[in-house]
């Protein structure tokens, strides 16, 4: 159930930044050495770090609709296979045959049993080893020894998060912390699917998440197409699960201004429209959701600093089959991807360009960018370094060694 006044508070927080001509700040800005985005061994570190070791979020429970559905997942180099089993619950495993390691399923679909491919081992839904086929010939094996590899995985508030090795601990409620509530409110698991993109660029994959960040290029990237719309360099700005190292950006809309003569008591559900909210869960994940919709961008490293990978799906909410500014999903799918693709992505692959010339020695986070300096803080504390910021220089002079 919506709760009307968890956005009468962002929005009445939302308005007061307005008012004061500011947005939620860091207290000062903050130099970013450019090697966080080009040094091969720190992203080595990344990637066998805070991508292996922490739970990811790989789809929602409406990707899994009903018992016997089935969902894979390949992002992260360990291939996995989601089952919803007959009592209803979500099963992750290691998306190979316990016989010799043949890939089971592909893509999504529905499925009784699980049955290899390569020669027709059967396991069910929940893992377990239920024929070896032509078992006579084979000889005697302990069956029970042959079940799939598990996975850590919980659903949760129409999430399912997966850890890509058995030691790691999924927590949805740790991972959201105080925003869990809210979450919960949103029931994404009562969404429906509408389309993927997916982007492969010449970019580092944290470049291309600074995109969204913060809003402080609303304004001037995207003037010509949330230009009018959005009001840029302003947002309400918290952090939530372990250590703060996720963050929730609220972006105010021009039309948030019609309720300063408004009384709060008549502020309804409608004021959802008024404004933008954009949430990282930590490592890797943008969701973006509105009323009609849910944005879901995926962002992973690819095989060396300057590459990337980003898997965006779009949903729609219940009730948000009408769409958005009464376009059908697709359109509103091609509008989110085409944003994405010609302005967010165009600049953050032309950063990466430049600073692989190897002359720029750092980048500068404004005050107004405080979800910015936050996250690259985390990334850097999960690789087990503490941030040191850049010294202060003239901009294209190298750092004293
Ligand atoms: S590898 Fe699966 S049955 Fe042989
Ligand atoms: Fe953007």
């Amino acid at each position: 159930m919506e709760n009307v006044q968890v956005y009468r508070d962002l929005a009445k927080r939302m308005l007061a930044l307005v008012d004061a001509g500011t947005t939620d700040s860091a207290s000062s800005a903050y130099r970013q050495p450019s090697s966080v985005y080009t040094d091969p061994a720190l992203f080595a570190r990344e990637k066998a770090t805070i991508f292996k070791d922490e739970p990811q979020l790989v789809c929602f429970s409406s990707d899994l609709p009903e018992k016997g559905s089935y969902f894979t997942y390949d992002d992260l180099g360990v291939p996995v296979l989601l089952t919803r089993d007959n009592e209803g619950k979500v099963n992750a495993f290691l998306n190979a045959c316990t016989h010799r390691a043949a890939r089971l399923k592909d893509g999504c679909g529905k499925s009784a049993s699980l049955a290899c491919p390569y020669h027709n081992w059967g396991f069910d839904l929940k893992g377990k080893l239920r024929g070896v086929w032509q078992e006579q010939s084979f000889g005697a094996i302990d069956k029970s020894l042959y079940d799939l590899v598990r996975l850590p995985v919980e659903e949760k508030y129409g999430m399912i998060f997966v850890g890509l090795h058995q030691d790691v601990k999924v927590s949805v409620d740790e991972i959201l912390g105080d925003l869990a509530p809210v979450f919960e409110m949103w029931d994404l698991g009562s969404t429906s699917y509408v389309n993927q993109h997916v982007w492969k660029l010449n970019t580092n994959w944290k470049l291309a998440l600074d995109t969204f960040c913060e809003g402080y290029h609303f304004l001037a990237l995207h003037k010509n197409t949330l230009g009018g719309i959005s009001i840029g360099n302003t947002s309400a700005f918290d952090t939530f699960g372990p250590d703060g190292r996720n963050h929730r950006l609220a972006f105010p809309n021009e039309s948030l201004l019609r309720l300063k003569s408004l009384p709060e008591s008549e502020w309804g559900m409608d004021i959802f429209n008024d404004f933008q909210l954009v949430h990282f869960i930590y490592p890797n994940i943008s969701l973006l959701v509105s009323p009609v919709s849910v944005e879901f961008f995926k962002l992973y490293p690819g095989d060396n600093p300057g590459e990337h990978r980003t898997v965006f799906r779009s949903y729609i909410r219940k009730g948000g089959e009408k769409g958005w500014d009464g376009n059908d999903p697709q359109a509103h799918f091609e509008f989110i991807r085409k944003v994405v693709d010609e302005e967010d992505y165009w600049v953050s692959a032309n950063v990466m360009k430049n600073l692989n010339a190897g002359m720029i020695q750092f980048s500068t986070f404004g005050a107004n960018e405080p979800a910015l300096q936050n996250m690259h803080k985390a990334f850097l504390r999960g690789i087990g370094e503490e941030p040191v910021e850049a010294p202060v220089g003239k901009v294209g002079v190298a750092a004293a060694a």
